[in-house]
C-alpha cells in the first residue's frame, strides 16, 4: 500500500485500487490530493502491467467535489496561484480520461461536482442505491466546469444533463443507474462483490486489446462509418501485431478446439505471452 497524504493506492497485480483520503471533509479534493491524484497515476502507469484502475473513497463518500475553500475561495484573489491550482486537477482529469488501463468509478457515497466528474470520465462505474450524485455548481453561482459538463453530456440524456446542470437537484444511485452514469447500482453490502466481478472478468483480457478497444471507442465516436471502419481496420492490425496474433494464435485455436464458447466467456490466456 503506498500511502500519501490524501490518497492511498493499493497495487494488486493487474488490479490497482486509488483510495481518496479525506474521510472528515468527505473526501473533497483539495490541492494536495490533486498533487497525489497525478502521482498515483505515474506509478501505476510506470507499473506497466495494470488493467484495471479503481477509484472509491474511504468512509461515506466517494467525493465532494473540488474543495471549495483551498481551490476556490482562498486562490482566487492570485490569478497565477488559482490558475496553477486548478491546472494540476485538469491535468489528472484528462490523464484518467486517457488512461491506458480500463477505470472504474466505485461510487460508495457522496458524489457531487468533481465527484460526478471523476465517475463520468471513468470508463464503468458501480455505486450504491442510496449514494447521492449531484451537480451542485449552480448552487454556487456557477455552471459544471473542468469537464464535468462534458461528463454529463457525455453519460446522461439530453433532458437529464440540462436537469440536474440548471437545477442542482440530487440523483440518487438507482437513478444514476436508470440514465446511465453507472453501469450499476446496487445494495450497498454488494458493493465490493460487484466492483470485483466486473474486475474480475477484465484481468482475464489482453492488456493490449483492452487498450485498444478504448482508443477505437473513444475516437470512433467522433467519425462517420466509412472513416470508423478504415481507422479500426488499422488498430486491428496494430493489435495483432502488438499481441504476437494471439486473437488468432491463441484464442481462435482453442475455439478450434471446441475448449470454449466466446458467446459465453474469454479464452484461456495461460499460453499466452503477456
Ligand atoms: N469543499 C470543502 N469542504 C467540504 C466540501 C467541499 N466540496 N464538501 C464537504 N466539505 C466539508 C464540510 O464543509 C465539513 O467541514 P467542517 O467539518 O470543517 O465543517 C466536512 O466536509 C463534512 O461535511 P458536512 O457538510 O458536515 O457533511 P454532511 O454529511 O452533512 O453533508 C455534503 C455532505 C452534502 C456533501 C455537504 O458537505 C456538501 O454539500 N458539500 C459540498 C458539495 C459540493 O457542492 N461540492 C462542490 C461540487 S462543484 C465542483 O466540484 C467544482
Amino acid at each position: 500500500m503506498m500511502v500519501l497524504e490524501t490518497v492511498n493506492l493499493e497495487m494488486d497485480g493487474p488490479v490497482a485500487t486509488i483510495f481518496l483520503n479525506r474521510p472528515a471533509k468527505k473526501n473533497a479534493m483539495n490541492p494536495q490530493m490533486h498533487r497525489d491524484m497525478n502521482q498515483v497515476l505515474d506509478t501505476i502507469e510506470e507499473a506497466g502491467n495494470v488493467k484495471a484502475v479503481v477509484v472509491t473513497g474511504i468512509g461515506d463518500s466517494f467525493s465532494a467535489g473540488m474543495d471549495l475553500e483551498e481551490c476556490f475561495l482562498q486562490p482566487f484573489d492570485d490569478p497565477q496561484l488559482f490558475y496553477r491550482t486548478n491546472l494540476v486537477a485538469l491535468n489528472w482529469f484528462k490523464r484518467l480520461k486517457a488512461f491506458p488501463a480500463v477505470t472504474i468509478a466505485k461510487v460508495n457515497g457522496f458524489a457531487f461536482g468533481g465527484g460526478v466528474l471523476v465517475t463520468g470520465i471513468c470508463d464503468l462505474a458501480v455505486t450504491t442505491d442510496t449514494a447521492l450524485f449531484g451537480l451542485s455548481e449552480i448552487n454556487f453561482g456557477i455552471f459544471p466546469a473542468g469537464g464535468a459538463t462534458w461528463a454529463a453530456t457525455h453519460n446522461l440524456p439530453r433532458k437529464q444533463a440540462l436537469y440536474y446542470i440548471l437545477t442542482g437537484d440530487t440523483m440518487t444511485g438507482q437513478q444514476a443507474q436508470e440514465y446511465g452514469l453507472v453501469n450499476k447500482s446496487v445494495p450497498a453490502d454488494q458493493l465490493d462483490a460487484e466492483t470485483d466481478r466486473i474486475v474480475r472478468k477484465i484481468v482475464k483480457k489482453n492488456p493490449v486489446t483492452l487498450e485498444l478497444a478504448k482508443q477505437v471507442y473513444e475516437r470512433t465516436t467522433m467519425m462517420d462509418l466509412p472513416t470508423a471502419i478504415d481507422y479500426d481496420q488499422a488498430k486491428l492490425w496494430e493489435l495483432s501485431r502488438l499481441s504476437g496474433n494471439e486473437w488468432v494464435n491463441v484464442a481462435l485455436k482453442q475455439f478450434e478446439k471446441r475448449a470454449y464458447q466466446p458467446g459465453l466467456t474469454t479464452y484461456s490466456r495461460a499460453e499466452a505471452r503477456s
